[in-house]
C-alpha cells in the first residue's frame, strides 16, 4: 500500500491557516489532518466545522478529520457538510459505531474508526465492512507533542495480522509522535498514513522534513 503523509495543523499557527495548510500543500502533504477536541473525550477544545469549511477553500488535498468529541453522532451532518474527504470517530464515544461509520458514508464521506492506546482491536471485530481506515493513537488524544507510545507498534502489528487474516485490506493511520526520526519504524509495524503535527509544524521546512520522512519510508 503506498504510504501517506497527514499533517496535522494542530501545530500550525492558527492566526495565518490559510497560509500553513498552503505550505503543507506545497510541502507535498497528501492530507491535512484537522483535530477537533471538545473539551470532554479530551481535555482539550480546539476547532469545529466553520474551521472544516474555511480549509476546504484553500486546498484541494483530502481533509482527514478527527473527531475526539462526545455524542459524535450530532455531529457528523456538519463536518461531512463542511468538507471532510474523511471522518474519524473514536468508539469510546460511539455506542452505536455501525451506524455512525453508516451515517458518514451516507454523507459521501470516508469513514474511520480511531483507537485510543489503551483501547482493544476487538472493538472492530464486528464493523470491518464499515471502515475505509483504521486510526490507531499511538499517544493519549488530546495535545500535540506528545511522546510516541513505543507499545503501539505490538498493537500495529496484531491489527495487521488480523486484517490479513479477515482478507481486508483497509489501510492504517498513526497519529501522535511520528517524526522523521521513528516513522520507518512504524511503517514497518504496519502503518500506512502517518499524521504528524509538531514532527513537520515545528521544523522550519516543511518540505525538507516530508521529503525526509518520505525517504526514510522509501529507503
Ligand atoms: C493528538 C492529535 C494529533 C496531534 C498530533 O490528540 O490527535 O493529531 O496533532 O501531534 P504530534 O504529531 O505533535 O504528536
Ligand atoms: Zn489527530
Amino acid at each position: 500500500m503506498e504510504k501517506k503523509i497527514s499533517p496535522s495543523v494542530l501545530s500550525a499557527d492558527f492566526s495565518r491557516l490559510g497560509e500553513e495548510i498552503r505550505a503543507l500543500e506545497a510541502a507535498g502533504a497528501d492530507y491535512i489532518h484537522l483535530d477537533v477536541m471538545d473539551g470532554q473525550f479530551v481535555p482539550n477544545i480546539t476547532i469545529g466545522p466553520l474551521v472544516v469549511e474555511a480549509a476546504r477553500r484553500v486546498t484541494t488535498l483530502p481533509l482527514d478529520v478527527h473527531l475526539m468529541i462526545e455524542n459524535a453522532d450530532r455531529y457528523i451532518d456538519a463536518f461531512a457538510d463542511a468538507g471532510s474527504s474523511l471522518v474519524s470517530v473514536h468508539p469510546e464515544a460511539c455506542p452505536h459505531l455501525q451506524r455512525t461509520l453508516q451515517a458518514i458514508r451516507g454523507r459521501g464521506a470516508l469513514a474511520a474508526a480511531a483507537l485510543n492506546p489503551a483501547t482493544p482491536l476487538c472493538v472492530l471485530d464486528h464493523v470491518l465492512d464499515d471502515l475505509d481506515m483504521i486510526l490507531i493513537m499511538t499517544v493519549n488524544p488530546g495535545f500535540g507533542g506528545q511522546k510516541f507510545i513505543p507499545a503501539m507498534l505490538d498493537k500495529l502489528r496484531r491489527l495487521k495480522a488480523l486484517l490479513a487474516s479477515a482478507g481486508k485490506n483497509i489501510p492504517v493511520e498513526v497519529d501522535g509522535g511520528i517524526v522523521v526520526d521513528n516513522i520507518r519504524t512504524v511503517s514497518d509495524a504496519g502503518a500506512d498514513v502517518f499524521v504528524s503535527g509538531s514532527g513537520i509544524l515545528c521544523t522550519p521546512d516543511y518540505a525538507a522534513t516530508i521529503t525526509g520522512m518520505r525517504k526514510r519510508l522509501a529507503a
